[in-house]
């Protein structure tokens, strides 16, 4: 059919853990046209408990859409030539709803959220042997309160209204993908329960190898896999929107948001490694077929599956819990930022070697990886009657950057040396930190200016799927930091941080 000047349309639903967002892209220049974008609220109601609202996670995607759409046609774009919609989402997150009032039946917990540590533990011990990797070879994880597999177990343990939803057949669970697909495509009336492979990969309930519900990860974990979605690819038409503005168009890509951005910086060939920025800091490496375990604390997911009959794409996965987040606890928390972005010039103030320098290991809720350690807290070390906030902010970038590079050197023992990182997520935004990315793993650190590479890489597999993405739609250009300082003194920093690293472990006795 005929299309307005900027041919079909793609939109993209980025719903992250602190913003959603609706963008709509250009299929043949990979451009933005448009987007909205709202922050989203979460609970702390107990020490270590993170929740949000589910419902309200639904209403933002909507008003995203619809603030969208009426952008398009103050811009005097016509809405119809958006043909497909892809859906890329914070994953792990776990939500059960009623599949009849399509109500929540409790809040959305959180990936962070650490109250399934017991269950980890008791887990953990069943096998004999205490493990952490008595399911690994299956789902690419070790046990830890990350996964949606225990966030599911404790839901089915603790609360009665899902017992009884379970009991009456009533009960539907998944992820965010799965919940806004929901109801996207009609909710109670019709909508469709589904996931794509790389958000169940994060469930820890799938088999690597078959993409479906392993018997014997549910036995493990003792979930009944009727209250689970149907997994899908990551590119093929998974229903139609069935009310607002995009009545009719299909919902035709979904990612887990680390994946997303693995595709929208076109890491598709093996080797190829991203890292995003974003309320965590996930590296992947792309593995192509082959599903690589390693001995160095990383995870085996799956990267992309670009439809039912392709074969998937796997990625080793290094993920570290506390990254933009140390940066909204110095604006929330401590309030010593007004904003944010503050703290690209705050840290540019002071260098590492001055008086008052810090180290800082934000591990609020635990360490991922490569470590893996949920009795480590958060520790400051070094601080003096010198220690200024620029320190404090300063230390808070360097602690993303040296576990960045904690992550990176586990890939290079599981896989090969990386020789450049690609950069993207919202704290990718500040220069200092890219600098001092650069400067602590040695190699280049590429960003590219269009840095919505989660939401690109949801339009990339709905454009796909709709055959309307051309494989020459060109890649964003990109900026290019170069490392600056010397090994000698990259290993002194390392050193000082592993130090202090040492001194988070093992705070937390549970
Ligand atoms: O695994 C959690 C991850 O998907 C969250 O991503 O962008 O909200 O930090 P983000």
């Amino acid at each position: 059919r005929e299309f307005g000047r900027f041919g079909p349309l793609i939109g993209a639903i980025d719903e992250g853990t602190s913003n959603v967002k609706f963008l709509v892209f250009a299929a043949n220049t990979s451009e933005v046209l448009t987007y909205h974008q709202l922050p989203l609220k979460r609970f702390s109601p107990r020490d270590g408990w993170v929740e949000q609202d589910a419902l309200e996670i639904l209403a933002a995607v909507t008003e995203c859409i619809e603030v969208t759409v009426d952008n398009l046609r103050k811009l005097d774009i016509n809405p119809e030539d958006l043909v497909g919609v892809g859906i890329t989402n914070q994953r792990e997150t776990s939500i059960v709803w009623n599949s009849v009032t399509g109500q929540p039946l409790y809040s959305a917990i959180v990936w962070l959220d650490v109250r399934t540590s017991k269950i980890v533990d008791d887990l953990t011990k069943t096998r004999g042997v205490q493990s952490v990797n008595a399911v690994v070879q299956t789902s690419g994880l070790p046990l830890s309160t990350y996964f949606s597999s225990v966030k599911f177990k404790w839901l089915l343990d603790n609360v009665t209204a899902v017992k009884e939803a379970v009991r009456t057949g009533e009960c539907m669970a998944g992820t965010v993908d799965s919940w806004l697909i929901w109801n996207l495509t009609g909710g109670s009336h019709g909508g469709i329960h589904a996931t794509d492979v790389t958000n169940a990969s994060r469930t820890q309930l799938m088999s690597l190898k078959s993409l479906q519900w392993d018997k014997g990860l549910l036995r493990f974990f003792d979930i009944p896999i009727k209250i689970l979605p149907k997994i899908r690819s990551s590119a093929e038409i998974y229903g139609y929107i069935a009310k607002g503005s995009l009545l009719g168009v299909p919902i035709s890509g979904c990612l887990g948001d680390q994946q997303a951005a693995l595709v929208g910086q076109g890491c598709m060939s093996f080797g190829q490694v991203k890292c995003t920025f974003g309320t965590g800091c996930f590296l992947l490496y792309n593995t192509g077929d082959s599903i690589v375990h390693s001995d160095s604390g990383l995870l085996t997911t799956v990267a992309y599956k670009l439809g039912p009959n392709s074969p998937p794409v796997y990625a080793l996965e290094g993920s570290v819990a506390i990254a933009g987040d140390t940066l909204r606890w110095l604006q929330d928390g401590l309030e010593i930022l007004n904003d944010v972005q503050e703290s690209e010039n705050q840290a540019a103030e002071v260098t590492d070697e001055d008086e008052g320098s810090i180290c800082f290991v934000p591990a609020f809720n635990g360490l991922y990886s490569p470590y893996w350690r949920k009795d480590a807290r958060g520790v400051m070390c070094g601080i003096s009657g010198m220690t200024r906030r620029e320190h404090i902010v300063r230390a808070a970038l360097e602690a993303v950057c040296q576990q960045t590079w904690a992550v990176a050197a586990a890939m290079e023992a599981s896989c090969a040396p990386l020789r450049r990182l690609l950069a993207d997520g919202g704290m990718a935004q500040n220069s200092t930190l890219m600098q001092m990315q650069a400067d602590l793993l040695g190699i280049p650190v590429i960003r590219p200016l269009m840095m919505e590479s989660t939401a690109l890489g949801a339009a990339i597999v709905a454009g796909r799927a709709m055959r309307v993405w051309p494989a020459s739609t060109p890649f964003p250009p990109a900026d290019t930091f170069m490392p600056s300082i010397s090994a000698e003194e990259r290993d002194i920093r390392r050193v000082r941080w592993e130090e202090a690293l040492n001194r988070s472990l093992g705070w937390a006795k549970d």
